[in-house]
C-alpha cells in the first residue's frame, strides 16, 4: 500500500514504542519521514531500521519537545530536507505515577511541557503552512485514560494535561477544517512499551497489556480515509482495563533521584 507516497510525515518521540510503530505505519503507507527523540544514537538505530525496510527517506533529528529552539530546529531540518510537512505525528509523552500529595514537585512542570506545550508549540510552528497548501493531518497521542471519570487515582496530572490535550485537539479541529486539515485524537488503552514497562511487572495479568498493533491500525485508518473524511478521536482500549478495579499499585522511582 503507498497512499502516502509523495508525503511527508514527522512523528515525535519515534525511537521506540507507539512513536516507532506509528513511523514505521507511516513508512509502510510510502511517506517519507522525519523522527525526533532526545537521545540520538537509538533514533538513528530506528531510522536506519525503517529506511532498511521500508525504502523511504528517513531523517533523524535529536530534540526535546520541552525546549522551543528544539522545536524550531526539528521543523527547519525537516523542511530543509524534504521541503515541506504534511502529516505531524505528535507522540513524545512521558509518565510519573504518584499519589498526589506525594508527588515530586518538579514533575509538573516536566509533564505540563512534554505532554501538553511541547504539543501546542509544534502544532502552531507547522500549522500556517499547512493552512497555506490547503491540506494536512495531525494526530495527537493523548490518552484512553481521559475517558475515565474521576481520573485514574495515583496518574492523575499526566491525565488531566492529557485532558487538556484532547479538548484541544477538539477545538482546534474546528477551527483549522475549512482549511483542509484533519485534527485528530488517539486515546490508547495501556499499551506495553518502556512507558508501562515497570506497570507490567506489577499487573496481575499481563494479557491486559495491549501491543501497539491495534494503535497502528487506528493510525493507518486516521491516514486512509477519503479526503472529505476527518477521525476526529479513536479509542482503542484494552478489552479489561487496568483502570478500573484494582487501581494501579505503580510507584514510579522520579528520575532525577
Ligand atoms: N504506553 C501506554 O500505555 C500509553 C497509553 C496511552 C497514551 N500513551 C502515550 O503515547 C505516547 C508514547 O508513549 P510510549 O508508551 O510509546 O512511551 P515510550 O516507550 O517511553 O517512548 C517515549 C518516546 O518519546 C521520547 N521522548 C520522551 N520525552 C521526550 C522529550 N522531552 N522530547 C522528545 N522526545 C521525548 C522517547 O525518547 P527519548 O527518551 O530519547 O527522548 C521515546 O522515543 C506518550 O505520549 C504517552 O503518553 C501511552
Amino acid at each position: 500500500m503507498s497512499d502516502l507516497k509523495g508525503k511527508v510525515c514527522l512523528v515525535t518521540g519515534a525511537s521506540r514504542g507507539i512513536g516507532k510503530s506509528l513511523a514505521c505505519t507511516a513508512a509502510g503507507l510510502g511517506a517519507d519521514i522525519s523522527i525526533a527523540a532526545r537521545s540520538f544514537a537509538p533514533l538513528e538505530k530506528t531510522a536506519k531500521e525503517i529506511a532498511d525496510k521500508y525504502k523511504v527517506q528517513v531523517l533523524p533529528v535529536a530534540c526535546d519537545v520541552t525546549k522551543l529552539e528544539d522545536l524550531e530546529n526539528l521543523v527547519n531540518k525537516t523542511k530543509d530536507k524534504f521541503g515541506k510537512i504534511d502529516i505531524l505525528i505528535n507522540n513524545a509523552g512521558v509518565s510519573s505515577q504518584y499519589p498526589f500529595p506525594e508527588q515530586p514537585i518538579e514533575d509538573f512542570e516536566r509533564l505540563a511541557h512534554t505532554n501538553y506545550l511541547g504539543y501546542v508549540r509544534l502544532i502552531r510552528l507547522v500549522i500556517n503552512e499547512m493552512i497555506e497548501r490547503k491540506s494536512g493531518s495531525i494526530i495527537n497521542m493523548v490518552s484512553g485514560s481521559t475517558l475515565c471519570d474521576p481520573l485514574p487515582r495515583n496518574f492523575i496530572v499526566y491525565s488531566s494535561l492529557k485532558v487538556g490535550l484532547r479538548a484541544f485537539s477538539k477545538g482546534l479541529f474546528w477551527e483549522v477544517r475549512d482549511h483542509g486539515i484533519k485534527i485528530t485524537s488517539l486515546l490508547p488503552g495501556v499499551t506495553d512499551t518502556d512507558l508501562t514497562g515497570k506497570l507490567q511487572e506489577v499487573t496481575a495479568d499481563n494479557s491486559r497489556l495491549m501491543s501497539t498493533q491495534a494503535i497502528e491500525d487506528a493510525v493507518r485508518f486516521a491516514l486512509t480515509v477519503p479526503a472529505n473524511v476527518c477521525p476526529l478521536e479513536i479509542a482503542v482500549i484494552n478489552q479489561q482495563t487496568p483502570w478500573t478495579k484494582p487501581v494501579i499499585p505503580f510507584k514510579q522511582e522520579h528520575p532525577n533521584k
